[in-house]
This record gives structure tokens, sequence and C-alpha cells, in this order.
């Protein structure tokens, strides 16, 4: 009971002395408000309440730094009080009795306050920390800025690697590079200067990739099944059946699509890597050769690039997609009830539609294609009208994954370039000659894929797959 109230009665001396200049008394009220906030938000968050987004940035963020500033302003506070105190005279450190019993007691509280403010100050780094490294802080607290890539990449099989597992380098400096450009990105935010979109590319260099997928490993030939539906009145689904061969090293051999993998390929493009006039190779025997095209002229701003996974793989995380492949992919799962007429054609109409914004699609879809529907078909009954509407809910979710008016990203705006064009065929187009006349050669079939059917409509190999 003594020893509380010796220590409440140091309490009050310190407040006393605190409080008697306003900087500190200041300082004092901050540090304690935050530091209680801090404390309460923590207990919460252990007891497993759910918090939200800005709570983090709120609690390990702000509070914090207020609590820093609040206890840097105590010392403050007391030296201007002391030179307050001694004007006229010459100033310098106070002179500390320490005989002085409640000069002791002070100094003891403070050494105790020091130990849990750095508890509190190293505990929020941490949090902090955290906070900044997990993806709701990179796409939802930029709000609509990486909106579009926070959506898209919960699509994903990267759905569980955070964005700064591929957006921040190894090591302290970049961490640190990283964090400053951040806070750069964070005033560009603030005030609005920033690109819409945010440009492509973006640079991943390959030992990224490469900490969690080996170059060489070799993958076994991958099966895709496309299923496709057209776009006249009676929806007649067709397969496309074919092998990726994947390939890496396997005998010690390269093999497959990534046989790129062991190729060292730099190339003269535009900085959006589209057009490429001169390829330069040097592959794993160590002999090199030089293929340009010609007829093509250079554009401007041209660059050396040096080619890597992601000039292949550009969207791993946060992929787009096309309106007729949404569709397809609605009418071979069921989603979109495909005994609709003309309903192929129709859902892309409505999705190729431009709309202001993403709240406004989510009523002008369903309601577009409901008016579409009264006007083809007229006698369409309640169930069928039921379809039509379920269709439109389908349609205006699927276009929100895809479509953000506020950083002008649209169907296509960002290119994949795991696929013919543009994509492969930047380079394997048959234009690209060496001096002795040869082309970078487009053998397709053998060397990156093995088709099994094309559009067909009962292909046999199905038989084969399920029996
Ligand atoms: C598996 C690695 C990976 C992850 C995880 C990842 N990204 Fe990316 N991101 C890339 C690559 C690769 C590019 C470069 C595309 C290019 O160069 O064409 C890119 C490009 C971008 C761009 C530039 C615009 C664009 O879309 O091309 C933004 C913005 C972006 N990412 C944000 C994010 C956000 C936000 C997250 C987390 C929600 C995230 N990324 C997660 C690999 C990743
Ligand atoms: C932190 C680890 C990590 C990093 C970094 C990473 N990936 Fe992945 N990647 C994964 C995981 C996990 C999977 C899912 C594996 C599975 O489902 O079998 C995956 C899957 C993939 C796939 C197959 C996805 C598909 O469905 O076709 C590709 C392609 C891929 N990654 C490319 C990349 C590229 C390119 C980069 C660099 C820009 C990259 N990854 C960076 C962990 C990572
Ligand atoms: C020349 C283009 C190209 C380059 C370069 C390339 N890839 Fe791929 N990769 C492909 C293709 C094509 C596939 C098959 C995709 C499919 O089946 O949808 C693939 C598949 C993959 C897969 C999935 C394999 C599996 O077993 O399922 C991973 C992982 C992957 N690549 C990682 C990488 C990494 C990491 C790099 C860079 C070191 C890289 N790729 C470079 C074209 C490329
Ligand atoms: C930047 C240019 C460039 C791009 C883009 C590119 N390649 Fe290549 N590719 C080359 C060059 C150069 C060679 C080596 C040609 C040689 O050895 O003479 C090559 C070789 C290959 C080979 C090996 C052929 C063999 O049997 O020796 C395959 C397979 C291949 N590429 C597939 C692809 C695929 C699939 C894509 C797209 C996903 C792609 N490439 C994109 C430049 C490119």
């Amino acid at each position: 009971m003594k020893f509380i109230l010796k220590i409440l009665s140091t309490v009050r001396d310190f407040l006393f002395l605190a409080a008697r200049h306003w900087v500190s008394a200041i300082g004092v009220a901050l540090a304690s408000i935050s530091a209680i906030s801090f404390l309460s938000i923590l207990a919460l968050e252990l007891s497993g309440e759910a918090r939200g987004n800005y709570m983090g940035i709120i609690s390990y963020l702000i509070l914090p730094t207020l609590f820093v500033i609040g206890l840097a302003l105590i010392p403050i506070g007391i030296r201007l009080l002391r030179k307050r105190e001694k004007a006229g005279q010459p100033t310098g450190f106070p002179v500390l009795n320490f005989n002085d019993p409640r000069l002791r007691s002070i100094a003891l509280l403070v050494i105790g306050l020091t130990v849990v403010n750095l508890m509190i100050v190293s505990t929020a780094t941490f949090k902090g920390l955290e906070v900044m490294h997990s993806d709701a802080f990179c796409g939802g607290t930029c709000h609509n800025v990486m909106q579009p890539e926070a959506v898209a990449h919960l699509n994903t099989t990267h759905e569980n690697v955070y964005c700064v597992d591929c957006h921040i380098g190894e090591g302290a400096s970049h961490f640190a590079k990283a964090k400053l450009r951040g806070a750069t990105q964070m005033v560009q935010f603030l005030v609005g200067d920033y690109s819409r979109p945010v440009p492509q590319p973006t640079e991943v260099p390959n030992r990224i990739c490469v900490r969690c997928h080996a170059t060489e490993r070799f993958s076994e030939n991958r099966l895709h099944i496309r299923r496709m539906f057209g776009d006249q009145e009676k929806a007649v689904e067709k397969y496309t059946i074919y092998w990726m061969l994947v390939g890496g090293v396997r005998d010690g051999q390269w093999h497959g699509v990534h046989k790129h993998n062991g190729l060292k390929v730099r190339y003269l493009a535009d900085p959006k890597r589209r057009t490429i006039t001169d390829i330069e190779v040097t592959r794993p025997d160590g002999s090199t050769d030089k293929f340009t095209a010609k007829d093509t002229q250079a554009p401007a701003g041209a660059q050396w690039f040096e080619m890597g996974c992601t000039d292949c793989h550009s969207r791993p995380a946060h992929r787009f997609s096309k309106p007729e492949s949404v569709v397809n992919a609605a009418l071979a799962t069921g989603t979109i009830d495909k005994d609709l007429p003309f309903i192929g054609r129709e859902a892309v109409a409505v999705l190729k539609t431009t709309y202001p914004s993403r709240e406004e699609a989510q009523k002008a879809i369903p309601a577009t294609l409901q008016a579409s529907y009264a006007k083809l078909t007229p006698e369409l009954d309640a169930q069928g009208k039921a379809k039509v509407a379920a269709a439109g809910k389908v349609l205006a979710e699927e276009w929100a994954q895809n479509n953000f008016p506020d950083m002008k990203v649209t169907w296509g705006t960002y290119v994949d370039f795991l696929q013919h064009d543009p994509g492969c065929y930047r380079c394997h187009d048959k234009k690209h000659a060496n001096a002795k006349g040869e082309v970078v050669q487009q053998k397709c079939t053998g060397a990156c894929h093995d088709t099994i059917a094309t559009e067909e409509e009962k292909p046999e190999a199905l038989d084969v797959l399920f029996p």
C-alpha cells in the first residue's frame, strides 16, 4: 500500500513538473492518449476482434508516430522550463541532486517508463512493417490505384503470394528503396498525381521468380481443354484440346517452351516491349546469333531488354480476362444458361459496352441484358426472364473483375504475353532473320504445344480422357 502511494506521488510529481510548461504538457497528453489507444487496439486484436485495413494504419503507423512525438516533447518542454526559470543566468544542464528522494523516485519512474515505451515502440514498428507488407496495404489503402491488381490477384494461383514478395527485391537496401519509393508514391497519391492506368511493364527480375520456381525444373506436359460456344442462336459447345510442352531440363537437355530458360536473349524494343527489332541470343552451347527485322523501323525510345520470365509470364499474379473467355467459362460451368437464344453474342455485347463507373455498371448490365431480351424474345416466359436476370448478375460481377473506370483499366489494357500475339510472335514472326537469312523459327507443334483437337464438337480424345 505504501509502495503504491509512493508510485502515485512520484507520478504526481512528474506530472506536476511536466505540466509547468505547455510543450511538455502536450507531450504527456499526446503520449498517454496514443499509448492507451494503441494498447487497447492491440488488446482488441489479440482477443481476435476483426480489424479493418485503416485500423491497421491508424494503430500501427499513426498512433506510434504520435506517441514518439509526445515522448520527445516532454524533455523539450522541461528543458524550456528550466531555461525560463534560469533566465538571466547562463543555461546549462540542471544540477541533479540524487540525494533528494523525490528526484530519485522521478528518475526511477522515468527509467521504468522508458522500458515500457521501448516495448511499445518496438511492437509498433514490428506491427507497422507487417501492415506495410500486407496485400491490404498495397491493394486496399491506395484505393483505386492498385484496385485492379488487388482484385485480379484473388483470381490467380499466386493469391497467397504477397504483393511485396514480387514487387520488393531482396535485402535491406531493396527494402529501404522500396519504402522510399512507396513514400514518394504516397505523396503522388495524395496529390492525385499518378498515371492511370499504372503503366506496364513494371520491372520484376527473374531472381524474384526463381526464389520459388527453379529455372531448370522439368514440368510435364500440361493438358488444356478450352470450351467455346460461339455467338449463333443455339449455343454449340466446341472443344480445343492441346498439350503445353512446358519442359525444362531432363537428362541434361533443355526441352519445351522452358528451353528458353537455358538461352540468354537480349532484345531491342520500345519501352512497352511490344515492337522488337533486334534480338541477340546466346545458346547453352555458347554459340551466339543476331536476328534483325529489317522491314521494321526502330521504335521511338527503343532500349535493350534482357529477356526473362515476365516476357512470357507478364500477368502471373494479376491476370485479366477477355469478354469472350468470361462468357465461355460461364456457359461451360452453367452459371449462365446456354439455352437462352443468342446468349453468346448478347452477353459479349453487354460486357463490351462502356459504363461510366463500377456502381453504374452493376445496375446497367442486368438492365441492358433484360432490355435486349425484351426486344429479341418478347415471348420469353417468367422462367426465361429469371434466367436472363441471373445471367445479368453474373455478367455484372465478371465485368467488375476486369473493369476499373477510375484507373482507366478495361478489357485488354494489360497485355498477357503468354499468347501468340502480342506475345511469342513479337520474335517468332518469321521476320527476324540472321546474316544467313535464317529466321527465329515459328515451330509451334512439337516445340510449344501438341494439338489434339481444334474446335471440335465431339473430339475422340474426350472419350479417352473421360471414359
Ligand atoms: C508472383 C509475382 C507477383 C505478385 C504476387 C504481384 N505482382 Fe504485381 N506484377 C508482377 C509482374 C511480373 C508485373 C509486371 C508485368 C509486366 O512487366 O508486364 C506486375 C505488375 C504490376 C503493376 C503494374 C501494372 C500492371 O498491372 O502491369 C502493378 C500496379 C502491380 N503489379 C501491383 C500488384 C499488387 C497490388 C499486388 C498484390 C495485390 C501484386 N502486384 C502482386 C508480379 C506480381
Ligand atoms: C513466394 C513464392 C513465389 C514467387 C516469388 C513466385 N511464385 Fe509463381 N507460384 C507460387 C506458388 C505457390 C504457385 C502455385 C503452385 C501450384 O499451385 O502448384 C505458383 C504458380 C506459378 C505458375 C503456374 C500458375 C498457373 O496456373 O499457370 C506460374 C506460371 C508462376 N507461378 C510464375 C511465376 C513468375 C513468373 C514469378 C515471378 C514474377 C513467380 N511465379 C513468383 C509461388 C511463387
Ligand atoms: C518463352 C516463354 C516462357 C519463359 C521465358 C518462361 N516461361 Fe514459364 N511457362 C511458359 C508456358 C507457355 C507455360 C505453360 C503455361 C500453361 O500451360 O498455361 C509455362 C509454365 C510455367 C509454370 C507452370 C509449370 C507447371 O508445372 O505447371 C511455371 C511455374 C513457370 N512457367 C515459371 C517460369 C519461370 C520462373 C520462368 C523464368 C525463370 C519462366 N517460367 C520462363 C512460358 C515461358
Ligand atoms: C524476345 C524474343 C522472343 C520471344 C518474345 C519469345 N522467343 Fe522463343 N526464342 C527466341 C530466340 C532468339 C530463340 C532461339 C533461336 C535459336 O536458337 O536460333 C527462341 C527459341 C525458342 C524455342 C526453342 C526452339 C528450339 O527447338 O530450339 C521455343 C520452344 C520457343 N522459343 C518458344 C517460345 C514461346 C512459346 C514464346 C512465347 C510464350 C516465345 N518463345 C517467345 C526469342 C523469343
